[in-house]
């Protein structure tokens, strides 16, 4: 892992899990922030909580991992706290509707990701993919909840849902690097 080169073919796996962490990480932070919004015992929140403990698992998962492999974390966490308890908050505070929607958008990000990692991984990593595997099939769980329960009903959908995934994009990038 240390040995990686720029240019080098064999994937950067230290990079990947730093880049997989922050994800997780930013996911359980959007889910404190629409938690912190919507009101308890609402039909969204129940399916918000479930979909927050899954991430938690993803999370902690992701944690072990980098500490097994001497990975750190990326250094943007903090903004990844603040950005992410912001995104929730302020997508829960347009509604339920939004707060689905920005679920739908982020997994549809977390989908592409996973699924690129998975090709560029190959047969190199069996732990890690299989993890990978497990966690995408929840997030594409969580875009199917998020549907259910009105996501594209959103006032806005279209813009909202732009925004969100190339926010999700340009965060994806810099936790591989920074
Ligand atoms: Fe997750
Ligand atoms: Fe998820």
């Amino acid at each position: 892992m240390s040995g990686w080169e720029p240019g080098d073919r064999r994937p950067d796996r230290a990079s990947m899990l730093r880049v997989n962490q922050a994800g997780e990480y930013g996911a359980t932070r959007i889910y404190a922030g629409q938690l912190a919004v919507l009101a308890r015992g609402s039909a969204a929140s129940h399916q918000i909580a479930r979909m927050a403990a899954q991430e938690e698992r993803h999370l902690a998962r992701f944690n072990k991992l980098m500490a097994e492999r001497r990975v750190r974390p990326t250094a943007l966490q903090p903004l990844w706290s603040v950005a992410g308890f912001a995104l929730g908050a302020a997508t829960a505070l347009i509604g339920e509707k939004a707060a689905m929607a920005c679920t739908d958008a982020v997994e549809t990000e977390i989908d592409r990701h996973y699924t690129e990692q998975l090709a560029e991984l190959g047969e190199d990593d069996p732990e890690l993919a299989a993890d990978i595997a497990e966690f995408q099939a929840e997030e594409l769980e969580h875009r199917e909840i998020a549907r259910e329960h009105g996501a594209q009903e959103a006032i806005g959908y279209p813009i909202l849902s732009a925004a969100i995934r190339a926010g999700c994009r340009v965060a994806i990038e810099l936790s591989k690097r920074i």
